[in-house]
């Protein structure tokens, strides 16, 4: 990487993390869907040595996690290929990538899992997904795979806001209190994710810290929501039980209640 000024491309700058990064990283390339595909390889390789950066941060992904199960074809170009050919563009350019993946890669039997576990999606998202971390791995060294989890940001279809919306609708609002997992803060990912350019390759898990379900989690949004079971909620994608991503090589983020307050303040007062 050059010393000085760093040249940063941001893909998928119109979802939900990705516009908190663009605001983290101002001075970026800010690439959306529609200025670039990632499932073209050859335009994908094209552009990244036309920019020439030293950084690219790939927030693009495919991530309805119902929706995967049947558009597999295109959930695997996008979340599985395409990050190969990001990484191939990368290497070809000396360019760090920096890519974000899921707890989803992980099948909840263990409940806490480091960055070294053994990985076993059991959806077609989670399976897409890692697909693409290992197609990252193939086509390049100097990469960051952020595996992160629960994603909420002021500019995305999120739990948080679902909930704000379903409690002025509805008497009671039953959420399932049978899968685990770390929300976190895509604003807090992103002040992170500039840590996280700077120090080795490798895969990170990085998550706001604290475990909760998804009930506890509406239970710090709203006050009429009550517990339920995943078998009440039947859902196309399975689900990890519980996928706890334990951070051991950074420091870690803070807790999700603090994040959530702060997000509930910018974005909800
Ligand atoms: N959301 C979560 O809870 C969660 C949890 C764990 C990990 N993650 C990971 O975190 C990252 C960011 O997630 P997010 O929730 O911010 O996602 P998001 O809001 O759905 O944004 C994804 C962006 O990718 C774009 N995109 C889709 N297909 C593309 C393609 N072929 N080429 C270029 N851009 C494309 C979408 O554009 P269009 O909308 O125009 O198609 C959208 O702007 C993803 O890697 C995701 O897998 C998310």
């Amino acid at each position: 990487m050059v010393v000085g000024v760093i040249k940063t491309v941001i893909l998928g700058a119109g979802g939900m993390l990705g516009t908190d990064l663009c605001k983290i990283f101002p001075d970026a390339a800010k690439l959306k869907h529609n200025d670039l595909d990632i499932t073209k390889r050859e335009k994908v390789i094209e552009c990244i040595r036309r920019i020439k950066p030293d950084v690219v941060i790939n927030a693009a992904a495919y991530t309805d996690v119902d929706g995967c199960e049947g558009n597999q074809e295109l959930v695997f170009d996008v979340n599985g290929y395409g990050p190969g050919y990001l990484a191939e563009a990368c290497s070809n350019a000396s360019a760090v990538l920096v890519h974000f993946s899921t707890d989803y890669v992980f099948d909840g039997s263990k409940k806490e899992y480091l960055e070294a576990d053994t990985t076993n999606p059991v959806n077609a998202y989670g399976r897409s997904k890692l697909l693409g971390e290992q197609k990252i791995a193939e086509n390049m060294d100097d990469y960051r795979i952020i595996r992160t989890s629960w994603l909420f940001g002021a500019n995305g279809i999120n739990f948080v806001d679902t909930m704000l919306k379903l409690s002025e609708e509805m008497e009671t609002v039953k959420v399932v209190n049978d899968q685990f997992g770390k929300p976190t803060y895509t604003l807090d990912l992103a002040h992170k994710t500039a840590e996280i350019i700077g120090i080795e390759p490798g895969i990170y898990h990085l998550s706001n810290e604290g475990v909760c379900s998804w009930y506890e989690f509406a239970s710090a949004i709203i006050d009429n929501t009550i517990p339920c079971t995943s078998n009440e909620f039947p859902r196309k994608a399975k689900r990890p039980t519980y996928s706890a991503l334990v951070n051991t090589k950074t420091s870690p983020m803070r807790h999700w209640k603090e994040a959530l307050n702060d997000y509930l303040k910018e974005n909800k007062a």
